[in-house]
Formats: structure tokens, C-alpha cells, sequence
């Protein structure tokens, strides 16, 4: 492992803002389950960002959404150090980072403890579409713990995550939001403020715009029951 990784790995261990469970499987849920409210002092609405790499998204709507408490999760921790870094140097104790992978997810989350779920560039996994994070084996793990009328923002590059989420939202009768093609070409309503948010770029959206890709964003609410 390179000096940089290492220093990084051992600041990380000092930031307030950033909890690392010791073991990555679980036989038994997670202590901070269904206490995230202490965690950020308040009974705030909690977001998360699954798969949240260097956490511009986490950082960034945190600043939009003082009110609100995110959490960026993510297996890697150098990057996830960057996000931490960042949210400390701009004050925002409205943040925080859980290193862990998504598939233990629900060890971490109580019934109803979230509002929100952000998936940004998620991998599209070509050739294992259980793994992908919008299939019926993820989302019944978002059930667990999202509020009903919670909602599911993905905001990707990829066609074939796009048209795969498009497919399990009308298979499952999932309540479409909100449908855009091209975040930064098409014209739609936006009622809800959302550009403000979706106009943030990763590092990886801008590599993915370089290379010509269109953005493309999907909102939509999940429930237990299948058509
Ligand atoms: C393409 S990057 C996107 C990062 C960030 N959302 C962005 O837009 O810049 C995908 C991220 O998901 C993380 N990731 C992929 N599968 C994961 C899993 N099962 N559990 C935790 N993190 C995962 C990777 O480590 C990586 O940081």
C-alpha cells in the first residue's frame, strides 16, 4: 500500500465524521442501528449516499439541505477520506461516512430511520444485474429501512442501469417521479429545486461527460408490494 493510502488510513482514524466497523460481515446488526438520531443530535430527516467514492454528493447536499443529515457509505476508504476531509474543513456536522459495503446495509438502518437514498454512478455490474443497486435484491433491502414515501434518486451515465431501473420501476409498479434523459439538455419542471442539486459533478461525472456521455436521472418511490 502506497505512504499516501497509509497516512490517509491512519488521519481517517481521527475524524468524528467517519465510522469504520472493525469486521466488513455481520451476524448481528450494528449497534448504531436505529440510533443514528444521536449520532447528528437531532431528529432530522436522514439521506444516504450509497456508494458515495469521494462524497461530493453527500458534501454537497448537505450544503444545500442544512437540515438534513447524510451519510455517505462506501467500501473504500481512501476516497471516502476525501469526502470526510472536506465536510470537516466546511463545518458541516450535518455528515458522516460509514465504510462498509451496501450488501450489509441493513445492519446499519432501523424500520423507517431513512427518507432519502441517493445512488450516484453507481456501477452498472453488466454481467451480474443481482449486484446492481437498484435490483429487487437491494431494494428490498432499502424497504427495510426507508420511510414509505421515501424516495430513490440515480443519477448515472449508464444506459443499461438507466433502462434496467426504468424496468424494475414499471415492473413493480414503483411511482415514477421523475424522468430526465439529459440532466444538463432537456427542459422539464423543476417544481421541487431539484437542479440545483443534480447540476453537482463527481470526479466521475466529469470523466464521463469528457467522453461524451449523457447524464441521465430517474427519481422514484419503492413499497413492498408487487404488481
Ligand atoms: C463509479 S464510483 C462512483 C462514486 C461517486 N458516487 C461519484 O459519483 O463520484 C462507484 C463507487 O461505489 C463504490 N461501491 C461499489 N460497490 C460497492 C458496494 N457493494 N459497497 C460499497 N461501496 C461500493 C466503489 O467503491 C466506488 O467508490
Amino acid at each position: 500500500m502506497g505512504k499516501d493510502k497509509l497516512k490517509r488510513f491512519s488521519q481517517m482514524l481521527t475524524f468524528e465524521n467517519v465510522i469504520q466497523p472493525e469486521i466488513n460481515f455481520y451476524s448481528k446488526d450494528d449497534d448504531l442501528k436505529g440510533n443514528w438520531s444521536t449520532v447528528f443530535n437531532n431528529q432530522n430527516p436522514i439521506v444516504l449516499e450509497l456508494g458515495c467514492g469521494a462524497g461530493e454528493y453527500t458534501v454537497a447536499l448537505a450544503k444545500h439541505y442544512p437540515k438534513r443529515n447524510f451519510i455517505g457509505i462506501d467500501i473504500k476508504g481512501a476516497r471516502i477520506w476525501k469526502g470526510a476531509k472536506s465536510a470537516i474543513e466546511e463545518d458541516l456536522d450535518n455528515v458522516r461516512f460509514l465504510r462498509t459495503k451496501v450488501d450489509f446495509v441493513t445492519k446499519f438502518f432501523g424500520e423507517n430511520e431513512v427518507d432519502e437514498i441517493w445512488l450516484t454512478f453507481s456501477d452498472p455490474q453488466p454481467k451480474k444485474p443481482k449486484k446492481r443497486l437498484t435490483s429487487n435484491l437491494f431494494i428490498d433491502r432499502y424497504l427495510k429501512f426507508l420511510k414509505p414515501n421515501g424516495v430513490v434518486h440515480l443519477k448515472t451515465d449508464s444506459d443499461l442501469l438507466y433502462n434496467f431501473t426504468l424496468e424494475e420501476i414499471k415492473s413493480n409498479g414503483f411511482e415514477l417521479l421523475k424522468n430526465i434523459t439529459n440532466v444538463y439538455k432537456d427542459s422539464y419542471v423543476d417544481s421541487q429545486n431539484l437542479k440545483k442539486v443534480l447540476f453537482v459533478k463527481t470526479f466521475y461525472e466529469k470523466k464521463w461527460i469528457e467522453l461524451g456521455k449523457t447524464i441521465k436521472y430517474l427519481g422514484f418511490k419503492i413499497h413492498p408490494k408487487r404488481i
